[in-house]
């Protein structure tokens, strides 16, 4: 259990649609202080929240930002990137490079952070993934949410030694700069990080943050056609 009262919480990517919220109910929740880091750090309007520069891409980035925030107790692992391009298109230099922000920058944070949660009692990471690290698009995103989750659950195991709660948080579409121009139902922002903080306060593991996740969770164990129509064989009826 992850009391957010009196806690200091460093969220990656916090300019954000989803870093702001996480940023800001941070504090609704009592945090003491929040590092809102980003690429390029944006001014806040309140005192408890510090700008800081941090590019889950580059490691002396991150290293130099768990130096200045070496109070954290909390580490929201929530930048990323998106990329729509078609696995049999993609070059494999813009492939390398969403790994980089999606899968390799926040196992950087992970890495370099664990020290400074160790030392500061345990504490807690909550990785952001998606529903789409269990059902995939014709693109190259969901790979990396994969790839993303996986490493998430071996850190769980990894960080139980030095008792940092692991959280893997998962949710369909939220109405981002991620998800701008796609012509579907998305969620409300705020909704989703509530769900997420609640999931955190109240010990999870694992959020499922919307209804659409939880379907898609929910077909894991049925055929693969559950999950892809597209290939489940025409009945007779109507050869
Ligand atoms: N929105 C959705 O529907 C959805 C669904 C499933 C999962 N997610 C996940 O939720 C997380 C947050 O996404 P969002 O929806 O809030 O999208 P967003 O508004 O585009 O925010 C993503 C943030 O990540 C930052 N970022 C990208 N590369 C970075 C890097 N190398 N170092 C540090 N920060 C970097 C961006 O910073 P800049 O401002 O500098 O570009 C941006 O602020 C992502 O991990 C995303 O994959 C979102």
């Amino acid at each position: 259990m992850t009391e957010l009262l009196n806690s200091i919480i460093l969220v990656t990517g916090a300019n954000g649609g989803l870093g702001r919220e996480f940023v800001r109910q941070a504090l609704d929740r009592g945090a003491q202080k929040v590092y809102a880091t980003a690429r390029k750090p944006q001014d806040w309007d309140d005192p408890r929240i510090i700008p800081l520069a941090l590019d889950v891409t580059d490691p002396a980035s991150v290293a130099a930002a768990a130096e200045a925030a070496n109070d954290t107790t909390v580490v929201v692992n929530n930048a990323g990137s998106g990329n729509r391009s078609r696995l049999l298109s993609i070059t494999l230099s813009d492939l390398r490079s969403l790994y980089e922000t999606n899968v390799f920058g926040p196992l950087t944070v992970a890495q370099t952070f664990a020290p400074v949660l160790a030392k500061n009692g345990g504490g807690s990471l909550v990785d952001i993934h998606s529903a789409l690290s269990w059902v995939s698009t014709p693109s190259a995103y969901p790979s990396t949410k994969a790839a993303f989750w996986s490493l998430t659950n071996g850190l769980r195991i990894e960080l139980a030694g030095q008792v940092t709660h692991v959280l893997g948080a998962h949710l369909g579409f939220a109405d981002t700069r991620l998800t701008a121009g796609l012509d579907v139902p998305k969620e409300d922002p705020r909704d989703i990080v509530a769900a997420i903080y609640d999931g955190l306060e109240a010990g999870e593991h694992e959020v499922l943050a919307d209804d659409a996740t939880r379907k898609i969770k929910g077909k894991l164990s049925e055929p693969l056609e559950a999950l892809y129509p597209q290939f489940a064989a025409t009945p007779v009826e109507e050869q």
